[in-house]
C-alpha cells in the first residue's frame, strides 16, 4: 500500500516527502480554507505543491454542471503533469470523469460511499476511486466494512485501465492497518496520522536501551 498525504499543508508535504513515503497528496476544499487558502492562489499553491510532490497530487473541482467540472478539470490538469482531477461521484460527477477520462486527464472520484458508486467511478474511467471511512464511523457505521466491500468489488472486475482505491477519511491508525489487510492500493492520511503510523512504544524503549547500553561501550 501506499502513503498519500491528507493536507494542503507544504510545510506537512515536505516533510513526509523527506521521510522518503509520499507516493501522493490529496487536497480538497476545506483542507485548502485550513491554511487560509485564498481563491486567486489556489491555482498556484497547487503548483507550489506538485513541485514537492512528484507523485499524484488530487485538487478538487466544486463544479456542479459537468461543463463546468470539465472546464475546472481542464485548468486544474494544466497546472503539472502530476495534477489529478478529483471530481464527487454523482451523475454530472460521472459525465465529466468520462470526458476528462477521455482528453487523457486522470481523475480521482470522491465522496464514494457505496459499492455500486465505486464501480460507476471506475467504468466511467476514474484511475483513482476514494471510499470514506471516518465519515461513516462518525455516523456509528463500520467505514472499514464498506471499504473492504468496495477493494473486494473493484479487484473483482477489468475496467480497461487501471483503477486504484484510495482509502480516504482516515482518523487512526487503525483504519490503515485494515486497509493494508484489506489490499486498498493507498491510504490517504492527515499528518498527525503518518507521524502515529512510525512510532510504536517498543521501538522507543529500545532505542533507549541502545543508547544506554552505547553509553557504556564508550565509556569502558
Ligand atoms: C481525501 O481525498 C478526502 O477528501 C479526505 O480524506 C476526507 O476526509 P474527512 O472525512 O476527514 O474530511
Amino acid at each position: 500500500m501506499k502513503f498519500f498525504l491528507d493536507t494542503a499543508s507544504l510545510r506537512e508535504i515536505e516533510e513526509a516527502a523527506s521521510w522518503g513515503v509520499l507516493a501522493g497528496v490529496t487536497t480538497n476544499p476545506t483542507l485548502y480554507a485550513r491554511e487560509g487558502g485564498s481563491l486567486a492562489e489556489f491555482h498556484g499553491h497547487i503548483k507550489r505543491i506538485c513541485d514537492v510532490c512528484d507523485g499524484p497530487v488530487s485538487a478538487e473541482t466544486v463544479g456542479l454542471r459537468r461543463d463546468e467540472i470539465v472546464r475546472e478539470g481542464e485548468d486544474l490538469a494544466a497546472i503539472a503533469p502530476n495534477v489529478v482531477v478529483k471530481v464527487p461521484v454523482m451523475p454530472e460527477g460521472l459525465a465529466a470523469t468520462k470526458t476528462l477520462a477521455a482528453k487523457g486527464i486522470d481523475v480521482n472520484m470522491t465522496l464514494c460511499f457505496t459499492v455500486p458508486q465505486a464501480l460507476m467511478a471506475a467504468r466511467a474511467g476514474a484511475r483513482y476511486v476514494s471510499p470514506f471511512i471516518g465519515r461513516f464511523d462518525d455516523i456509528s457505521e463500520d467505514g472499514l466494512e464498506h471499504l473492504g466491500n468496495m477493494v473486494t468489488a473493484i479487484s473483482n472486475y477489468d475496467f480497461g485501465h487501471p483503477v486504484e482505491v484510495i482509502a480516504a477519511s482516515i482518523r487512526h491508525n487503525g483504519h490503515v492497518v485494515e486497509a493494508a489487510l484489506m489490499g486498498a492500493d493507498i491510504a490517504t492520511v492527515p499528518f498527525a496520522v503518518l507521524e502515529k503510523l512510525v512510532k510504536h512504544p517498543l521501538t522507543d524503549r529500545g532505542l533507549e536501551a541502545f543508547l544506554a547500553d552505547w553509553e557504556k561501550v564508550k565509556n569502558a
